[in-house]
């Protein structure tokens, strides 16, 4: 990750009592088979780690003296503070002073946890009482037929709502992307958005530069794009190629502040064989770094969905938008 994570711009208190109540990615699960990582949850220090083989997430402070657990380790299945060696279980009891074995552990030596699950190559965590009980479905990226790519999480200076609503936009793909996916001057078809339990889907044909996986040709193709939405900030593209080849896109990205995000993406694909995946990553993180630096430029930094003026002008390829607008108006009036 390059920046410093901007916590010092508070996300809207109306706003933050919605997020609080809604599941966010905090770490990739292989990130923490080795030691505890440190995550900014709107402006709250994380910790996340395994205990037991469980994933669990907790206020990134050491009841003693403040230390930040995320700096730890672990030793017999515990997370173990770096300055003086408490030992933490998966539900955030102190169970062990290594120092003073027989001493005895105050019940105020408990850290704060988080709602945790871990769920198809991600770690998420829920601050308050979860409006669904899991994160969003995302079964795709554990099917037996499919090769699989993560990358990052990397940390965009933008905020989450502009990150989501960039995944979702289907009219940039020509401008933003006209170095990865190559220039095209075909309209840009209607698409239709319809509510789901959790956020909105909607399926469009999309005319795309396509490599062909066996023998290495690059033609433009209609392939269908199926979006799968799940709100706050969760996006799930599945694309249908015209020879039946299926590629999934995994995406969200984790508040850290009103202007911070830290964004998680996945793929999975059919039909790669014994390709290696280092191309089809490489070419995933150019796409990203696109989109990033027009999400770090857009001005309101957050998606202004709160103003009756916002000073923007809708266009009819903005569906996705205005229905994002209208849902997060109507939970944040
Ligand atoms: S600060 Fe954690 S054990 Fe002392
Ligand atoms: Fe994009």
């Amino acid at each position: 990750m390059s920046a410093a994570a901007n916590t010092v711009d508070a996300v809207d208190p109306a706003e933050l009592d919605v997020l609080r109540r809604h599941w966010h990615p905090v770490a990739r699960s292989d990130a923490i088979d080795d030691g505890p990582v440190g995550v900014v949850l709107l402006g709250r220090p994380l910790v996340v780690f395994r205990s037991g083989g469980q994933a669990c997430v907790a206020t990134d402070r050491c009841p003693h003296r403040g230390s930040p657990l995320s700096m730890g380790s672990y030793d017999d299945d515990c997370l173990v503070c770096p300055y003086h060696g408490l030992r933490y279980a998966a539900d955030g009891r102190c169970v062990a002073f290594p120092s003073r074995p027989d001493a005895r552990l105050p019940k105020r030596l408990t850290l704060e946890t988080l709602h945790t699950r871990e769920s198809h190559g991600l770690v998420w965590a829920c601050a308050g009482e979860p409006a669904s009980d899991d994160p969003p479905d995302w079964r795709f990226y554990d099917r037996p037929d499919v090769q699989t790519i993560q990358i990052g999480p990397d940390r965009w200076l933008a905020s989450a709502s502009r990150v989501a609503e960039n995944f979702n936009d289907i009219a940039h793909f020509s401008t933003i992307h006209r170095v990865t996916f190559g220039p095209s001057d075909r309209p840009v078809a209607p698409q239709k958005i319809t509510a789901t339990d959790g956020g909105f889907t909607s399926s469009v044909g999309v005319y795309q530069q396509y490599r062909n996986t066996l023998d290495g040709s690059v033609e433009e193709v209609e392939a269908a794009y199926r979006y799968d939405f799940t709100f706050p900030f969760s996006c799930e593209l599945t694309i249908t190629y015209p020879d039946g080849e299926i590629e999934c896109i995994q995406l969200s990205a984790l508040p850290e502040s009103a202007t911070s995000s830290l964004v998680f993406q996945q793929s999975a694909r059919t039909n790669l064989g014994n390709d290696p995946v280092e191309p089809w990553r490489d070419f995933q993180a150019a796409v990203n770094e696109e989109d990033r630096v027009i999400c770090e430029a857009l001005q309101p930094r957050e998606v202004p969905f709160r103003l009756d003026n916002t000073g923007e002008v809708a266009l009819p390829t903005d569906a996705f938008s205005i229905a994002y607008r209208r849902l997060w108006k109507s939970l944040c009036p």
